[in-house]
């Protein structure tokens, strides 16, 4: 294994990421975290460039990459408003792609299909990083989830991890599932039924896991409470949608028997699935979750173009 074993590869999975290697991410987002702490100028990625190419909305994830490309001395470029581009002239996403390479060192990708990140990789000779794939993943978010959880409760290992919300759609879910199955976690789904962990997940997934649609039955022995939003968008109807959401709020009350180290965090955005009376609670890590993304991705961003260039 190279010093650097992530130098000019793509991030496509979660399935990439063993405990070592979120360890050698981890260890430089916390140098990233103390230089910025310390208003040191970081310039390692000077003369580089980002392609941030979206085809769905987004603004964590395309402003965190934006900020930690800056942040490291390099240059952005936003192509987000993808329906002026040559998409709507019928271009195919591997020609876009092969396009953007020539002008940039990364690209940053988010699509609504599953698997047009890895297509992309494919088109591309420089390193691609899936900032969600549909339904599919979203590896970064994952990766930032497990330093948030890391840094509040000192790592994973022994930890049950709740997960609420929409577990069917919900990639950044997928994703950290993945991550943490690698560690000594037990792992609770609780969702409505229609909303439910896919099959293929679990099978992947090999650490304990139960699934249930009462909240209050886990909450009391949950470590860290993953909410999540309904994923509007990927609703065959918005009948379906608006029954399907709703069904967990949390609020201060129902976070009474909880333990006291409880750790609760979203990827974000929020619609109504956590009561704002809840951000006051110290047990609220959502956006301190927000910044740790902020040096995940300087971290990534760091290894995946060292010697890349
Ligand atoms: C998530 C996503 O896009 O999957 N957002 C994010 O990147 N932080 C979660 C969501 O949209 O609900």
């Amino acid at each position: 294994m190279s010093a650097n074993p992530l130098a000019g590869s793509d991030v496509l999975s979660a399935d990439q990421f063993s405990p070592d290697l979120c360890g050698v991410v981890f260890e430089r987002a916390r140098q990233y975290r103390e230089a910025l702490a310390n208003e040191e100028k970081l310039d390692e990625l000077h003369g580089r460039v980002l392609v941030n190419l979206f085809y769905e909305p987004s603004t964590r994830t395309s402003a965190s990459f934006a900020a930690a490309m800056l942040r490291l001395g390099g240059q952005v470029f936003p192509i987000s408003e993808i329906k002026s581009s040559s998409v709507t002239k019928g271009e195919t996403l591997a020609d876009t792609v092969r396009t953007l390479d020539q002008y940039a060192d990364v690209i940053v990708i988010r699509n609504p299909e599953v698997g047009a990140a890895q297509e992309a990789a494919e088109a591309a000779e420089h390193p691609v990083i899936n900032a969600g794939d549909g339904i599919g993943e979203h590896p970064t978010q994952a990766l930032l989830d497990l330093f948030t959880i890391i840094e509040e409760r000192g790592g994973p290992d022994g930890l049950t991890v709740t997960f609420v919300g929409d577990l069917k759609y919900g990639r950044t879910v997928h994703s950290l599932a993945k991550l943490l199955s690698r560690y000594d976690v037990t792992l609770n789904y609780v969702s409505p039924k229609s909303l439910g962990m896919p099959t293929e997940l679990k099978e992947a997934v090999t650490v304990g896991q139960h699934e249930t649609t009462d909240l209050e039955s886990v909450l009391p022995q949950t470590d860290v409470l993953y909410v999540t939003r309904v994923q509007q968008e990927r609703f065959p109807s918005k009948a379906a949608y608006e029954q399907a959401k709703g069904n967990y709020v949390v609020t201060p009350e129902s976070l009474e028997p909880a333990k006291d180290d409880l750790v609760v965090i979203h990827p974000l955005p929020r619609v109504d699935e956590i009561d704002r009376r809840v951000d006051a609670d110290p047990r609220a890590a959502y956006f301190r979750e927000v910044k740790n993304g902020l040096y995940v991705r300087m971290a990534l961003l760091a290894l995946v173009l060292d010697g890349a260039g």
